[in-house]
């Protein structure tokens, strides 16, 4: 196996296993899909080529629904999943600088990580809390009616203390 990721023998071991489970049942994709990102956090390339020589389909045919489903993922994704609302309410009501002040603070851009693997950004539809527009979660937790200046406060409850 094909091993330049960084992960543990024991993990690609258990990847292997799961792949193996399923070796030749194409019909099984999403489903050892959801198992090995459960496992790792993600998908990066090499397991995707694994899975798709494991159960013989083509790479492309497993980039093709990694890249499909949001919940699949080919970069490791924060502690912390930083979801801003792009639904109609929330974008009248200003959620898009909300998104600018939280790229300003975190560095990054919407869809990627902090290098310190604590928050991800990511932009979402309606959150169903329209009432409370515009609205962020931070993992379980939702924070309505965000104003802009709001954001460094926040984001401080989820840093280790002493961390701007
Ligand atoms: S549009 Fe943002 S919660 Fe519905």
């Amino acid at each position: 196996m094909t091993k330049s990721v960084e992960l543990q023998k024991e993990v690609w071991q258990e990847l292997d296993r799961i792949i193996q489970e399923h070796r030749g049942d194409r019909a099984a994709l999403i489903q050892v899909l959801h198992r090995c990102q459960e496992l790792i956090g993600y998908l990066p390339k090499e397991v995707q080529v694994q899975i798709a020589h494991g159960l013989g389909v083509s790479l492309g045919e497993v980039y093709g629904v990694v890249s499909f489903y949001s919940f699949f993922s080919t970069k490791p994704r924060g502690k912390y999943r930083i979801s801003v609302c792009k639904g109609t309410a929330c974008y009248v009501r200003g959620s898009m600088e909300v998104l600018e002040r939280l790229e300003k603070e975190l560095g990054i851009k919407a869809g990627d990580s902090t290098d310190d693997g604590l928050f991800t950004l990511e932009v979402v539809r309606c959150l169903g809390a329209c009432g409370l527009s515009p609205v962020i979660t931070i993992n379980d937790n939702t924070y309505g009616l965000v104003r802009p200046d709001a954001i460094p406060r926040i984001l401080m409850a989820y840093r280790p203390a002493g961390v701007a």
